[in-house]
């Protein structure tokens, strides 16, 4: 496509299937610049390497503020490859004019699937259990071994009710589970239809055996989950974190889980990510931890690259994206 000669793009990290939907989308003429680093790239080489393009595909690791959309001026589009959209100044991409890309739908199913695994694994020990036999300790079955908590038609408290949290009371229900959900759009008649009953945040909190966070990361949830709120689940419930580290506090999270209030806490996403090997919550044994790795399958993650270079493409065109943030 001679049209996008002379067109530049910078890919912030080497992503599945990168090189296929570039050729698919016509982009093969377009400089494409992908950061080759295992490392996202420092701020000030992502300014430098995005200085002269026309787009930007991103991820949730590249902070991108007003300041870096000033140095680059002729940005016609920020493409996120990821749902959450937390770290890109979206009010400052408004004012501005430049459209914000993003992959809801795509990564669904596998973010509820990792929540899902979290949750069995806390009710059941699967760590700890495995831990257990590595370093030989299994020595005979144990009548009162690594006793976990039932999963079959506990309750399941989903607070944020988007896709994924939808997905995740899915799934819930293919285990007998009585579905709680919170949202603030959500109305009783819709949980209904999934078989959900509406409740409030404080409810969830007092009755769930598993709480089930899916909100995105706004001014508003950023720490939603403190010290107030985890003091009301039961010593037996589980926490269970595959949102952003940030809506809940973490230092709260440590207190409570050291005191065993919430019994145990399950996270795909922390505060900080990454979560340095030295810190506190690493050193509770009622704690579970996985490297965000929601979205990590090879079909997930095919899909998210299709729909940010569809994003991408249609921006550098200026047609309408087909998700946008803003
Ligand atoms: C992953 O966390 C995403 O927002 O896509
Ligand atoms: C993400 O796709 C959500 O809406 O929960």
């Amino acid at each position: 496509m001679t049209g996008n000669l002379g067109i530049k793009v910078f890919v912030t990290r080497r992503i599945v299937g990168l090189e296929d939907y570039i050729a698919q989308y016509n982009l093969s003429h377009a400089r494409i610049d992908v950061w080759e680093g295992t490392m996202p790239p420092p701020y000030e080489e992502l300014v430098l390497r995005s200085r002269d393009c026309d787009g930007v595909l991103t991820m949730l690791t590249d902070k991108i503020d007003a300041a870096y959309m000033d140095s680059v001026p002729k940005l016609k589009v920020i493409s996120q490859c990821a749902v959450g959209v937390n770290n890109i100044d979206l009010k400052a991409a408004t004012e501005l004019g430049i459209p914000v890309g993003n992959t809801p739908g795509v990564l669904t199913e596998a973010t509820a699937d990792i929540a899902f695994a979290l949750l069995l694994s806390a009710a059941r020990h699967i760590v700890p259990g495995y831990e257990y036999v590595k370093s030989g300790n299994w020595q005979t079955w144990d009548p009162l071994l690594l006793l976990g908590q039932q999963v079959w038609g506990a309750t399941l408290g989903v607070i944020g009710y988007g896709r994924i949290g939808k997905a995740m009371a899915l799934r819930g229900k293919g285990f007998n589970m009585r579905i709680l959900a919170s949202s603030r759009t959500l109305t009783a008649e819709d949980a209904a239809k999934d078989g959900a009953e509406l409740a409030s945040m404080e409810t969830i909190l007092r009755e769930a055996d598993f709480v089930s966070l899916h909100t995105p990361l706004t001014k508003q949830t950023h720490h939603l989950i403190g010290a107030r709120e985890l003091a009301l689940m039961k010593p037996t419930a589980t926490l269970i974190n595959t949102a952003r580290g940030e809506i809940v506090d973490p230092g709260a999270l440590f207190a409570a889980l050291k005191q065993g209030r919430p019994g145990f806490a399950a996270l795909d996403v922390t505060e900080p990510e990454p979560l340095p090997p030295d810190h506190p919550l690493l050193t509770l044994p009622n704690c579970v931890i996985v490297p965000h790795l929601g979205s990590a399958t090879i079909q997930t993650r095919r899909e998210m690259t299709r729909l940010a270079v569809a994003n991408l493409a249609a921006g550098l065109r200026g047609a309408p994206l087909m998700h946008r943030a803003n």
